[in-house]
């Protein structure tokens, strides 16, 4: 008798399956240890979802209200806004985590991204959010101008330039860049034109329109890794599907759309609907956007439809203005303040000098930016003579250098402490 016939049949190591009770039975070099198919299978399982948390790092994520504390010591007022971003990106980078860390098969739900569009006027802080998301989250963040962009093969930068920038910013670090923030500005300049009948083809507006599509919704973009294209250059793969973009634009036109609707549908023909909810104070046209008015815009469905959360902001009040001025870190009086320092001034603004600054600022229709000119603009003399002003100890900002043009009051030191120096 051989001694192979007192031999048990072979069994898988791992599970104890004999051979004829699985279907691939695979045998190591020395035929002392076995493995089954079944086996096999979950040990790449777990290899695979072992390896993937190592090789991908996951993006620490703050809960919304942490990231809604973050942006309240930039952003000033605009309250749903911040609250509705931080939802936002709170979900966007869970879901980035989830599809990261789970390896396809395993993946039960797939989930989907949204990406945002926010819309307000100009100056409100539509771009200064992102760009504080952005920085609060260290992601890559890439700001582009939607006006720059033109169709592939036209003269201008095509959309997968937006791509090159973000690869930038995550200093040529691939992964890093496929979960990055893209903010594409002025979005609403891209809308097509009113009556939508041109001959030639449309390679700013709708064609850019058109180009973004696939970008929003997550494909694999082939990227040049220098700044410029050129041919023979080599290319990096992009995915774009865990990049949020944000769009952003103060579309001027869009209340008017939202109220001609609401004025046709809900009170008929004639009715004075427009006026009433302008005098309503609670109104905000921007809760009333619907799908139909951005595409009455010029924007076209698919476009809009791959922006699923859209995100208002509010013209700024006079509060609010105030506020920009001196509480944010950063903030424009504290900055002249620092200027008049470093020439051993002390600068004081009265506080109706402040409100003066706001209402002028507010006039000019400029949002927070209108501050910048107003406060140039009346600083400009004090900042020219003071410095060669001996023993100026105090330089007060009152409303009246505000609205009238007045000089500002300026306070010397006292003979006895000049002496003491
Ligand atoms: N809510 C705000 N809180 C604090 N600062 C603000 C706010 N809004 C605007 N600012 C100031 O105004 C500047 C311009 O704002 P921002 O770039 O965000 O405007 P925007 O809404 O993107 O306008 P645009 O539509 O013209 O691009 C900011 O850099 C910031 O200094
Ligand atoms: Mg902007």
């Amino acid at each position: 008798m051989k001694k192979s016939d007192f031999l048990e049949p072979p069994c898988c190591s791992f599970c104890g399956k004999p051979q004829e009770n699985v279907r691939k039975l695979v045998s190591s070099p020395s035929s002392e240890a076995f493995i089954c198919d079944n086996c096999i299978e979950i040990c790449r399982e777990i290899c695979t979802d072992n390896n993937e948390p190592e090789r991908v790092e996951r993006i620490k994520v703050p809960t919304p209200l942490e990231i809604k504390a973050s942006l309240d010591d930039y952003i000033i007022g605009q309250e749903n806004a911040k609250r509705a971003m931080a939802v936002a990106v709170y979900n966007h980078y869970k879901r980035v985590n989830y599809n990261l860390v789970r390896s396809v098969r395993n993946r039960k739900v797939e989930l989907d991204k949204s990406n945002i569009l926010l819309i307000g006027p100009t100056g409100v802080g539509k771009t200064l959010i992102a760009k504080t998301l952005a920085r609060m989250l260290k992601v890559p963040f890439a700001c582009v101008d939607a006006t720059t962009l033109t169709e592939a093969g036209y003269v201008g930068e095509d959309v997968e330039s937006v791509l090159s920038k973000l690869l930038r910013a995550a200093d040529g670090d691939v992964m890093r860049a496929e979960t990055g923030i893209i903010y594409i500005d002025e979005v609403d300049k891209i809308a097509k034109k009113a009556d939508g009948r041109t001959f030639t083809r449309d390679v700013s507006g709708e064609g850019v329109q058109q180009a973004l599509l696939k970008m929003l919704e997550g494909t694999v973009v082939q990227v040049p890794q220098g700044a410029k294209r050129f041919p023979g250059q080599e290319t990096v793969s992009i995915d774009t599907s865990n990049i949020l973009f944000i769009c952003g634009g103060a579309f001027v036109r869009l209340k008017e759309i939202v109220e001609k609707r609401k004025n046709v549908h809900s009170l008929g023909f004639g009715s004075n609907m427009a006026k009433k909810v302008e005098e309503n104070h609670e109104y905000r046209y921007i809760e009333n956007v619907e799908p139909a008015d951005l595409i009455d815009f010029g924007l076209i469905p698919e476009f809009i439809g791959r922006l699923p959360v859209v995100i208002g902001l509010e013209p700024l009040d006079q509060k609010s203005m105030i506020n920009i001025l001196t509480t944010p870190k950063n903030n424009l009086i504290d900055q002249f303040k620092t200027i008049f320092k470093l020439d051993g001034i002390e600068l004081k603004f009265d506080t109706d000098a402040l409100a003066a600054i706001a209402d002028k600022a507010a006039a000019l229709n400029i949002g927070a930016r209108g501050l910048r000119t107003i406060m140039e603009e009346i600083m400009l003399d004090a900042m020219f003579t003071c410095p060669s002003e001996q023993n100026l100890e105090r330089v007060t900002i009152t409303a009246d250098c505000v609205k009238n043009n007045a000089k500002p009051h300026l306070q010397y030191k006292k003979a006895e402490k000049i002496a003491n120096i």
